[in-house]
């Protein structure tokens, strides 16, 4: 069973990535054959700044590699070292018809928030994003793709290229299924929204230490007393982020503000030394490889050889059915 997932890299990874996004996908490792890429031929759509590119797509490899993503059990490699991907969107994109792209609700939403519905505004790259990532997906072979809920239709249009393909060229691609997580609850920001880079209110999982403690204290609670007792104690955002990180330490705290006598500074502190323990592991695991750059970038490399493997054989059985080879 092949597992593949792409992520990203378009700003620093923060601790709703890592619940929703990695720590499942570094679970399933276990599971079968995890094949992972940093996607920054998608990052192209909505980031134009080279240097950027370079430095979150190394961000996002020592992030993962830190977090436990071990490179003798995944291929883990950086999309564009595949450049295959690009000739079987191509492919793709003559049997994918306008109306299911422009039915794709995260095309719908950049569309609105990004131009204001002025599709004069925005790139085909983004219209075609769909495209490219079902290209992704069926290069190689994959069984079972973890990802988000917001990813959900485009995996169902992924599927549906990949059965028109096949009608019409013949039996060629294999139909992945999603494998949404539905159990991991959405996590809060320090606002009590969706945590998001694109919401402001992150907290990262590698940030500075002085910079992180800041912002965990200014969190916004109510105004009352510590004595009193707090029976909507569940709905407090920094016992929220809590249970995520530490359910137990989580639990214990909701009891202690539910039952009155715990301030909401002492409650940010614990959060914050929390946070800050759940990391510490992967924070000296992450300043090594920062050191060791030559071994990132092989790894890399090295997944780069392993999914070309796979992907050449794919595109070659693609390239015969349609008639190009
Ligand atoms: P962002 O909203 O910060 O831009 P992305 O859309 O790049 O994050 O999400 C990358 C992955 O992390 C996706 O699989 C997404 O489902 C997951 N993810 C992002 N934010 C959260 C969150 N607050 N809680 C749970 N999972 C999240
Ligand atoms: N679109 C995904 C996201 O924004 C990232 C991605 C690109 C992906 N290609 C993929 C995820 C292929 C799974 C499979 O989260």
């Amino acid at each position: 069973m092949r597992i593949l997932t792409g992520i990203q890299p378009s700003g620093a990874l923060h601790v709703g990535n890592y619940f929703g996004a990695m720590l499942p996908a570094i679970q399933l490792q276990q599971e079968g054959e995890a094949f992972y890429f940093i996607a920054d031929y998608h990052s192209m759509t909505s980031l134009a700044d080279a240097s950027k590119r370079r430095q979150y797509t190394l961000d996002v490899a020592l992030d993962f590699l830190a977090c436990g993503l071990d490179p003798d059990r995944c291929v883990f490699w950086r999309q564009s070292d595949v450049p295959e991907v690009t000739e079987l969107a191509w492919i793709l994109t003559t049997v994918t018809h306008m109306g299911l792209l422009r039915r794709c609700h995260s095309f719908k939403d950049k569309l609105d928030k990004l131009a204001g519905g002025d599709e004069g505004k925005i790139s085909h790259g983004l219209f075609a994003y769909p495209v490219l990532m079902a290209a992704d997906i069926l290069l190689y072979d994959s069984n079972i793709v973890p990802v988000g809920r917001d990813q959900k239709q485009h995996l169902e249009v992924t599927r549906d290229i990949a059965i028109k393909f096949n009608e019409l060229y013949g039996q060629t691609f294999v139909l992945p299924e999603p494998r949404i997580r539905e159990e991991v609850a959405v996590v809060p920001g320090i606002d009590g929204q969706k945590m998001s880079k694109s919401y402001g209110n992150t907290i990262e999982i590698f940030g500075e230490e002085k910079a992180t403690r800041k912002k965990i204290m200014s969190m916004q609670m109510d105004s009352r007393t510590p004595a009193e007792p707090k029976p909507d104690a569940d709905q407090n955002i920094a016992v929220q982020l809590m249970k995520v990180i530490d359910a137990a330490t989580g639990k214990e705290y909701e009891e202690k503000l539910r039952a009155g006598g715990l301030g909401y500074g002492d409650l940010k502190k614990k959060l914050f030394e929390a946070y800050w323990d759940c990391f510490a592991d992967a924070r000296a695991r992450r300043a090594e490889l920062a050191a060791n750059l030559d071994f990132v970038n092989q790894v890399l490399r090295s997944g780069a050889e392993k999914a070309r493997a796979v992907a050449g054989g794919v595109l070659r059985r693609a390239r015969k059915a349609c008639g190009l080879a």
